[in-house]
């Protein structure tokens, strides 16, 4: 059973892919990792994310990266969403991510661009999504509770700027795939978007 789960910055995606891939005893993939190891390598050789030769270049970031505490920064975050555009970049990470989604016993990926490219053929397909308000007030609690002190109204412009570069670019842009269930959790606690994720999952495995 292959598990798509996509949907824009801070909605929560990661969180119910992960409980999905727990619940149904799946691997799991964040694909915004990769994306996040090649904006980091990009920054470590001083290149120009938005140059699609250094952002392709940064695709052969060594392994042990993907372990970099950094990858998970706001920073880090907006470097990703930058070498994501070039189609390159996407094309040199769409094998590793393949592979992942066709294993034998099956997985959960979550990320932008997972039911439309690169696993269409996905069992399910959700959408993971809540207001901008929603998940800007979300992330400043976590940026509070990890002792940075950030606007609320900087961190709702970057989810803006973010949605706005994720959803508008060429190649592969951010969209609900067709068939995939929406959820948005925007009045839900974390455990009723996990509950009616798990729902939504075993509802399509009935059918
Ligand atoms: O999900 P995330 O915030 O870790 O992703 C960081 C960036 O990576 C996101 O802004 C766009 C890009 N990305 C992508 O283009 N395709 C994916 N499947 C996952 C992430």
């Amino acid at each position: 059973m292959i598990i798509a789960v996509d949907g824009p910055t801070a909605s929560g995606k990661g969180t119910i892919a992960r409980a999905l891939a727990a619940h149904f005893g799946l691997p799991h993939l964040d694909t915004g990792l990769l994306y996040r190891a090649v904006g980091r390598q990009v920054f470590l050789d001083g290149g120009d994310p938005d140059d699609g030769g250094d952002a392709l270049a940064a695709t052969s970031f060594p392994d042990l990266l993907l372990h970099d505490p950094h990858l998970r920064s706001e920073e880090t975050g907006g470097l990703a969403s930058r070498v994501s555009v070039h189609p390159a970049v996407r094309q040199a990470l769409f094998e590793r991510q393949r592979v992942f989604a066709t294993q034998a016993g099956g997985a959960v990926l979550d990320g932008r661009d997972i039911g439309t490219v690169i696993a269409p053929d996905a069992d399910v397909k959700l959408f993971v999504t809540a207001s901008v308000e929603a998940r800007a007030e979300r992330r400043w609690k976590e940026m509070r509770d990890a002792g940075i002190e950030v606007a609320l109204s900087d961190i709702a412009a970057d989810i803006r700027r973010r949605d706005e570069r994720d959803s508008n670019r060429a190649d592969a842009p951010l969209r609900v795939a067709e068939g995939a269930f929406v959820i948005d959790n925007s009045a839900m606690t974390r455990e009723q978007a996990t509950a009616a994720a798990i729902e939504a999952v075993e509802a399509a495995r009935r059918t």
